[in-house]
């Protein structure tokens, strides 16, 4: 039927996890193919408000299926906190619909520990994602594989000389923690682990609906963001062929934007708001980080840069979010442009002030705001299909079908 491919087009947060679940609902399975518990996707339904880490935000629909693919780093301790607090919200989740694959890299106490010492001059989220991709590519991780066959023993020991930080004996206990930790976890994880390749293909080649959901945002990615401020990981399209082992002919290959723009950690962002307006952004939006709850830094829509990001991932749709915390700005800037010494130039385009957080359909937003809207896609060269307005599933206009 449909395989559609979701990525954030920006630095991440640009509410990726609101579309998922919006899509879910028609989705046989949703796949997470790259990232770890770095990301923190937010889904809001009514009054219940889930931030998602691991879990590919299908969950939260109950009827499919969902995998954690090969190219992600997954860390069991707090995937199994994940599952645990979100079935005390009566949402169920157990091996009959979450499967972790086998070739996923293992997140342990040792990789966390080197993040939180070493993370800080890029402001890492400190889950232990950069060095766990790290140890991945020097071919010393840990595999899901290897709990399964008992070598993570041997494996977890030939990692620890990387804490040059610890003298021997912390070194020795850390260790050891992390080969009890993994321990304590084995019987309830074995059900999950196994052969998502041959799902992922077997689904995409059926007659399924299949969902990849990506983490971060393409100016985060490893080879084509701010490097290196930027993840571990590829966040770009490449990443949905490489971390799951299937090619895939993407129905669409959906841009998730923000209206505006934020960055979370340090690296540059040339259209940063350092000013009363990007302290109101910020407490308009609410942003403040999913998964560390650091304050974002909030600034203009970069069009440059999304034209980049576009390049890269070959968007087919774009999905415009948080146009609703723009309301009450007189004059709202756009970048169309950076100069040689990397200075956005702005175009600037007239504000409205119009609650527009519960306007049923497109044809009632204030003409400014249509305007505004139809500037974005007449220089991405592509309709907005989706326009958000708020957090919760209601507050989305649809303008082209999606599935
Ligand atoms: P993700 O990482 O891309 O899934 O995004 P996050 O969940 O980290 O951050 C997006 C935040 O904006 C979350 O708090 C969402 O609930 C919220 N959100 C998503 N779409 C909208 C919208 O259209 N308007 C408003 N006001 N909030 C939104
Ligand atoms: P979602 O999926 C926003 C940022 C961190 C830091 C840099 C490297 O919710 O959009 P890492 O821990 O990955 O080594 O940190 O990347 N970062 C994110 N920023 N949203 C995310 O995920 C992020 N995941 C990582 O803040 O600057
Ligand atoms: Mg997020």
């Amino acid at each position: 039927m449909s395989n559609l491919l979701i990525l954030g087009s920006q630095w991440g947060d640009e509410g990726k996890g609101k579309i998922v679940d919006l899509l879910a609902e028609k989705a046989d399975l949703v796949i997470r193919f790259q990232g770890g518990a770095n990301a923190g996707h937010t889904v809001v339904a009514g009054d219940e408000k889930f931030v998602l880490h691991q879990l590919p935000s299908g969950v939260l629909s109950g009827g499919c299926f969902n995998v954690i693919g090969n190219g992600c780093v997954v860390d069991p301790n707090a995937l199994m906190e994940e599952i645990t607090a979100i079935r005390k919200s009566g949402i169920i989740v157990s091996p009959r619909n979450l499967l972790v694959s086998a070739n996923a890299h293992v997140v342990t106490r040792l990789h966390k520990l080197i993040d939180e010492k070493l993370g800080g001059t890029i402001g890492t989220t400190g889950r232990g994602i950069g060095p766990c991709y790290s140890q991945k590519a020097e071919r010393i991780g840990l595999r899901f594989h290897d709990l399964l066959d008992g070598s993570y023993k041997t494996k977890i020991r030939k990692q620890t000389p990387k804490l040059d930080f610890l003298s021997l004996r912390d070194r020795g206990t850390v260790m050891k923690e992390s080969i009890e930790e993994i321990e304590e976890l084995l019987d309830i994880l074995k059900p999950y682990i196994g052969d998502t390749q041959q799902v992922i293909s077997r689904a995409v080649s059926g007659k399924k609906n299949v969902l990849f959901e990506g983490a971060q945002g393409t100016m985060l990615d490893v080879d084509h963001g701010t490097y290196p401020f930027v993840t571990s990981s590829n966040t770009t399209i490449g990443a949905a062929f490489t971390g799951t082992g299937v090619f895939v002919e993407f129905n669409k290959r959906i841009a998730v934007a923000k209206a505006f723009q934020t960055r979370v950690g340090k690296g540059p962002f040339p259209t940063e708001l350092k000013t009363a307006l990007g302290n109101k952004l910020r407490t308009v939006g609410k942003e403040f980080g999913a998964t560390t709850g650091r304050p974002r830094r909030c600034g203009w829509l970069d069009l440059k840069l999304l034209k980049d990001s576009f390049m890269i991932n070959g968007f087919n749709y774009l999905i415009l979010t948080k146009l609703d915390c723009l309301t009450g700005i007189e004059k709202i800037k756009v970048a169309i442009d950076h100069d040689e010494s990397e200075r956005p130039i702005y175009v600037e385009l007239p504000g409205w002030t119009e609650d527009i957080s519960d306007i049923g359909n497109f044809a009632k937003l204030p003409k400014s705001c249509r305007d505004y809207i139809a500037y974005i896609e007449e220089f991405l060269k592509i309709d907005a299909g989706v326009i958000s307005v708020g957090p919760d599933r209601k507050q989305t206009l649809i303008r082209r079908k999606i599935w």
